[in-house]
């Protein structure tokens, strides 16, 4: 079965990661057909708009989406180039949870002392702190005022949550809820309320509240005594940076914005453009690579993904693409294609 894949690579190293990641997924067996979406900052500068008016419903007809990272903050403000692209897809197809797995690959040199952890992050992705509700009035005044407000509804709430559930029954069954109810005592306990309700249809599944500060700190410390993480998109985003960090680094952190309603979902690494190396050829496609195989694995090519995260651990194990900045992007490439060969 053919699957149509909307290829966006975006700005930066964007770019030669996409071009990576799709050349391994080709080669692990999987009948892709990619269609080149050129939209990023440079659409921005020619069009004044990121993706055309028309971008969403073009986005429609795939059956997956696969960006490369956006943003070029000398071109075009990161405010402006992320709520015309990146956050209005996840939006616009409820890709309601962002997926990070972390966990260190072999022959990857964390920061942590422990090698022993293997975390799945469940970001919610939709609304929360990134809801985009807000103003400013008197705007350049001395009676400047910015209002951002975060959403949280039941349904948002709700569905993430049971996710997380439904991802901890598949793995050790441990669920960590991260608020921070004790400071925020609206949107917070209300989250708190909705796990503690949901924990009781999941009887089997270990749930423990953490707040986020604890949790950052837990990571750090005690990772290994993690399993299914759920957080709200805001603390979700900062926690799946420090689960990059002690995976060795944003080159190794891959992402799915899962859209469980059946919308195109999209795979992205982690990491954003990187401007400046993005004209070095040194960017680690793993993290892009990762991401390719959990898009496979989405779109039900299971015995592609697993070749895909095989060959990528045995080049880890070999050394290759282990060290941020070292090793070329076109021979981390190769070597991860000769992998799946041989
Ligand atoms: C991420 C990124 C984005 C996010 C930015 C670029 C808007 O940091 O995917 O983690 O916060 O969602
Ligand atoms: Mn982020």
């Amino acid at each position: 079965m053919t699957h149509k894949i909307a290829l966006i690579p975006g700005d930066g190293i964007g770019i030669p990661v996409t071009e990576a990641a799709i050349a391994v997924a080709k080669a692990a067996g999987a009948a892709l057909d990619c269609t080149t979406l050129p939209w990023s900052c440079d659409t921005y500068l020619q069009t004044g708009r990121m993706m055309p008016e028309d971008g969403i419903e073009t986005l429609r007809g795939f059956d997956a989406i696969f960006l490369g990272a956006v943003g070029w903050p000398a071109k075009v403000p990161d405010s402006v180039s992320l709520h015309g692209l990146l956050l209005p897809i996840r939006k616009a197809f409820v890709q309601y949870a962002n997926i990070r797995p972390h966990r260190l690959l072999p022959g990857v040199e964390g920061p942590l002392k422990t090698r022993d952890f293997d975390i799945l992050c469940i970001r919610e992705n939709t609304e929360g702190e990134y809801s985009g509700a807000g103003g400013r009035v008197h705007v350049g005044t001395p009676d400047e005022v910015a209002v951002e407000t975060s959403v949280f509804t039941r349904v948002g709430v709700e569905r993430i949550l049971r996710f997380g559930f439904e991802q901890a029954m598949k793995r050790r069954k441990k669920l960590a809820s991260v608020t921070k109810s004790n400071a925020q005592k609206y949107s917070m306990v209300f989250w708190d309320e909705i796990t503690d309700r949901l924990a009781a249809e999941y009887p089997e599944v270990e749930v423990t509240h953490y707040h986020i500060d604890a949790m950052c700190a837990r990571m750090v410390m005690a990772p290994e005594s993690l399993d299914v993480v759920v957080a709200s998109n805001l603390f979700g985003d900062i926690l799946t940076d420090l689960g990059a960090a002690i995976q060795g680094g944003l080159g190794f952190a891959a992402s799915a914005n899962i859209s469980p309603s059946g919308g195109p979902s999209m795979f992205e690494p982690v990491h954003g453009s990187a401007p400046d190396i993005a004209h070095l050829g040194i960017a680690n496609p793993m993290a892009a690579i990762w991401s390719a195989a959990m898009m496979l694995d989405h779109l039900g090519e299971t015995a592609a993904a697993r070749r895909i995260m095989a060959a990528m651990e045995a080049t880890t194990a070999r050394g290759i693409g282990t060290v941020p900045g070292r090793d070329r992007t076109d021979d981390i490439t190769k070597a991860v294609l000769a992998a799946l060969e041989g």
